[in-house]
């Protein structure tokens, strides 16, 4: 049986990864803020013996430290840690002005340091597997090549930042046989994605899920829901 460790899964895509994972067989290790969180528990009572469900807020390290020594307590080993939480801290447009420190600290807690905490932390439990991988929840918004305007610049930049960082861990990560992979969801339908997105979070999740299973690493680093390689 393999187990999976999701950050976020209190709505979106980080729902829609437990929910996958679980009808396919997996042990799944969900964490979320808010405990009293109504889909999540209804996810619990369909699935009691295999959704472990834990508190941990990302941006803290101490909470990441306490929410993997709580994994930690029910399981030897993890086969894949998704680092799906994150937070687009707008504005959608802001002026040079009103790119505040408050708002860039805000995008980088969640967005970059909340990843490494992550792997910090979950990495003796993926140590343990056999065939453990790392799947970082990116974004074309931090693709550098890509970008075409200056909207939603704290959270591009926080985005850029866990691609460098995906990049860095992948040398270190490539010696302990885990890959690791950067990957964009498309534009889905979330309470961040908002209504008119294009992509439902079960097409998003289910294309991801096939992207991570064929990940090897050797494969490229930074890809879309459906496995197309993406320029930095
Ligand atoms: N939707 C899109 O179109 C899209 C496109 C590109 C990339 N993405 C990326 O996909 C990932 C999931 O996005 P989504 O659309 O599902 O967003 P969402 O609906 O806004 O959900 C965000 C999730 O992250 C959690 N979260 C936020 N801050 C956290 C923290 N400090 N500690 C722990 N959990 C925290 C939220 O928990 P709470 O309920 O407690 O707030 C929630 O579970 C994100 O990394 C996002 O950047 C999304």
């Amino acid at each position: 049986m393999s187990s999976v460790c999701i950050t976020g899964i209190s709505r979106g895509i980080g729902l829609g990864f437990a929910e996958h994972y679980l009808k396919n067989g997996w042990d799944v290790y969900g964490s979320l803020r808010n405990p009293k969180n109504e889909a999540v528990q209804k996810l619990a009572r369909t699935y009691e013996e295999r959704l472990t469900v834990f508190q941990m807020d990302v941006s803290a390290y101490e909470s990441v430290r306490r929410g993997a020594a709580e994994v930690r307590e029910r399981t030897d080993h993890i086969d894949l840690l998704v680092n799906n939480a994150g937070i687009n801290a707008g504005p959608n447009a802001p002026t040079i002005q009103e790119i505040s420190h408050e708002k860039m600290h805000a995008a980088f807690d969640v967005n970059v340091m909340g990843p490494l905490y992550c792997v910090q932390e979950f990495l003796p439990l993926l140590e343990r597997s056999d065939g453990a991988k790392v799947a970082m929840i990116s974004s074309t918004a931090g693709s550098i090549g890509e970008t075409a305007g200056g909207r939603m610049i704290p959270y591009c930049v926080s985005k850029s930042a866990l691609n460098m960082l995906t990049k860095l861990l992948h040398f270190r990560l490539r010696d302990l046989d885990i890959p690791i992979v950067a990957l964009h969801p498309g534009w889905v339908r979330t309470d961040m994605g908002g209504s008119n997105a294009l992509v439902s979070v079960k097409e998003s999740v289910e294309g991801m899920a096939e992207v991570i299973a064929s990940q090897s690493a050797d494969s490229p680093l930074y890809r879309d829901y459906r496995g197309e390689p993406l320029p930095w």
